[in-house]
């Protein structure tokens, strides 16, 4: 959904990105810095609470990230787990809505169920939207809107002529939610890395070298005023 350019800030998107690095950096393996990920995850959630942001997506896991070493997959998948089944209380009782985009289908069913549990669980609430982005890929997203509209216009539903860039987006996987604000990568690197390519194309990207497992709340506040100071003007005029 295109964002209301009058609108406040309503969604946050974040990747996650250098916990390898965190954990080589003080000569521990990989894995280590994904466990060192959580605290940085709990402190996007509160600071988005306490703005009142609607929408957190969080880049967890990409289609390209399979491609990684069966362990560290498979760590990544039981940490998801554990981080699910260790945060949910919590979650539930700041009243966080917990979503996910991407593949589904591809995970694992022990961490696809305990997803699944705790969806329904805070299905009813109505603060913070917290989106996990798990086995999602942008083109992924794009691939799968296509195959939907043409089979729409095989079936005679629907006609070329009625494609637009709105109906487009109603093919995305969330597509209530409104195009993110702000896209906020860390680690120094420069790139979307297959993230939300159809739902950036306004928004504001900050990039910030500090690693993701070192990102809190103090580092999240500096990278929104960046935000901030910034003027969006969606191709239009001040
Ligand atoms: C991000 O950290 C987490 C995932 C992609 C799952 P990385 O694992 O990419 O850490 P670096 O980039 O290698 O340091
Ligand atoms: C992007 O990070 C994906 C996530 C943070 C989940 P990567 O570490 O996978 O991206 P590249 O390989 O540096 O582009
Ligand atoms: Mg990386």
């Amino acid at each position: 959904m295109r964002s209301d350019p009058k609108a406040d800030l309503q969604h946050i998107a974040i990747i996650m990105d250098g916990n390898g690095r965190w954990a080589r950096k003080r000569g521990l393996t990989r894995i280590k810095g994904h466990s060192a990920a959580e605290r940085s995850i709990h402190d996007a959630v509160e600071v988005c609470g306490e703005l009142g942001v609607e929408y957190l997506t969080l880049y967890a896991f990409s289609t390209e990230n399979w491609s990684r070493p069966k362990a560290e997959v498979s760590f990544i998948m039981k940490l998801l787990s554990r981080f699910i089944k260790g945060n949910i209380e919590d979650l539930d009782d700041k009243n966080v809505k917990l979503r996910t985009t991407g593949r589904l289908n591809d995970l694992p069913e022990g961490p696809r169920q305990d997803l699944e549990r705790a969806m329904e669980r805070t299905s009813g609430n109505t603060g913070l939207n917290l989106i996990l982005a798990l086995s999602y890929g942008g083109r992924a997203e794009l691939r799968d809107a296509f195959v939907q509209i043409a089979h729409g216009i095989s079936t005679g539903d629907m006609d070329p002529s009625e494609i637009t860039e709105e109906l487009i987006s109603a093919h995305m996987y969330n597509s209530d939610v409104p195009d993110p604000d702000v896209v906020i990568r860390t680690s120094g690197e420069q790139r979307l890395s297959n993230f939300l390519l159809w739902e950036s194309a306004y928004s504001e990207f900050v990039f910030t070298p500090v690693l993701w497992p070192d990102f809190h709340a103090e580092q999240l506040h500096n990278a929104l005023d960046q935000y901030r100071s910034r003027k969006r003007r969606f191709g239009g005029l001040e």
